[in-house]
């Protein structure tokens, strides 16, 4: 492909996952930690719809205005802020949203920041889109969140941002103050904003602010599949300010289409699942209590405490400095699938691992039973001392 082709870096965790599937299959009993997706499915109102939907309508390319109309509502709802139907770009899930965001604001060689650690697609996909990546290192005094400081110091400014709050792999929240400080830096900078907001409605510790309360320029990545548990339903969202529906639209109609159209159908309904869903945040919210209560005790004691999405990012510098070898190992002896750090942080995600908490409270009772032992077991190997 000569020196046009982008160098996209693999997906370690995919790598962990196929493994354990393939345990699973040998009928070994294996705990899915390693991704973040919900293991819940669909609202049951939702499934009830596309099954109908399947049963009386031949289904042609479509977007669906009452969708729209459904986010923009939402935002209205949520956030006090008003946005025209026009301004949502429906998608197939926030992952093309970003190629959509970032190709409508970005020419190639634009440089674009964002969080490191973080994740892993920020990075392959501002490479693929021929845009420079300019990573923030983030450690734990900071929560491993961006800061308006450290915007302040990138020189030379870049010409885009990418914000996550709750962020993966820390479920770390950017505070509201921080958030005015960082949207406000940006504006005097020049530098665009892209913010995810994939995480948003998993959060314990009150509503996460989305940046278009405090920025209208900025452009809203969201999507189904996280809060809404329909990951494989392909289906999300963009915001942009109204200078830039026509772009937005125009790339979405070449590179994608429409997102599916029993998928919107469901997202639709999926809205007004608001006990059902809710009742998923309250699992989670168990699930992190019982992990943040019992990993100090496995020696797990530099983490920070996640805010929202469903994980825990953990330093496990005291015992490795090879996490993809430790989360094979971990797989291997115990059959609890991780992530390790690498997919987040290319520098310092060799001493991390991410723990997914998206399943069921009697899944991570089950892990942590299995896991007790194994880290109590554990030495610091590939480090020689002296
Ligand atoms: C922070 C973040 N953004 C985007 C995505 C992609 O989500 P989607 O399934 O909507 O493409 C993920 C998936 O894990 C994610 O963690």
């Amino acid at each position: 492909m000569g020196d046009m082709s982008a160098e996209i870096d693999p997906f370690h965790a995919i790598a962990v996952s196929r493994l354990a599937h393939r345990m699973g299959a040998q009928g070994q009993s294996v705990i899915h930690m390693e991704f973040g997706q919900p293991s819940t499915g669909a609202p049951a109102e939702a499934i009830a719809t596309a099954q109908h939907v399947l049963a009386t309508d031949g289904m042609g390319y479509w977007e669906s205005m009452p969708l729209k109309a459904r986010i923009a509502r939402h935002y209205d709802e949520a956030y006090g802020v008003a946005i025209d139907p026009e301004q949502v770009v429906l998608t197939c899930g926030a992952s093309p949203a970003f190629v959509l965001a970032l190709s409508c604001l970005f020419a190639p060689g634009d440089r674009v920041a964002f969080a490191r650690p973080g994740y892993v697609a920020y990075r392959n996909t501002v490479k693929a889109l021929h845009l420079v990546p300019v990573e923030i290192g983030c450690g734990a005094a900071e929560r491993f969140q961006i800061t308006a400081a450290a915007i302040e110091r990138l020189d030379p400014a870049p010409q885009g941002l990418i914000l996550a709050s709750p962020a993966n792999p820390t479920g770390t929240i950017i505070a509201a103050d921080e958030l005015a400080a960082i949207v406000a830096v940006c504006r005097r900078r020049g530098i665009r904003i892209v913010s995810d907001e994939i995480y948003h409605g998993l959060s314990y510790v009150g509503p996460a602010r989305s940046v278009l309360q405090e920025d209208a320029e900025a452009l809203i990545v969201n999507s189904f599949s996280k809060y809404f548990s329909m990951a494989a339903w392909r289906l999300g969202w963009l915001v942009v300010p109204p200078a830039l529906i026509d772009a937005a639209r125009a790339r979405m109609g070449n590179l994608f289409l429409t997102p599916p159209s029993l998928a919107q159908h469901a997202g639709l309904v999926a809205f007004d699942c608001r006990d059902e869903l809710e009742g998923h945040v309250q699992a989670y919210a168990r699930n992190r209590d019982l992990l943040l209560a019992a990993l100090p005790a496995l020696g797990l004691k530099r983490i920070a405490p996640p805010d929202g999405a469903f994980y825990i990012w953990a330093d496990i510098g005291h015992l490795t400095d090879d996490s993809m070898e430790f989360c094979l190992r971990l797989l291997a002896d115990t059959g609890v699938a991780t992530a390790p750090g690498i997919d987040f942080d290319p520098v310092e995600g060799r001493r991390f691992m991410r723990f997914s908490f998206a399943v069921s409270t009697d899944r991570v009772e089950e892990a942590l039973r299995r896991i007790a032992p194994w880290f109590a077991a554990q030495v610091r190997v590939g480090v020689h001392l002296g």
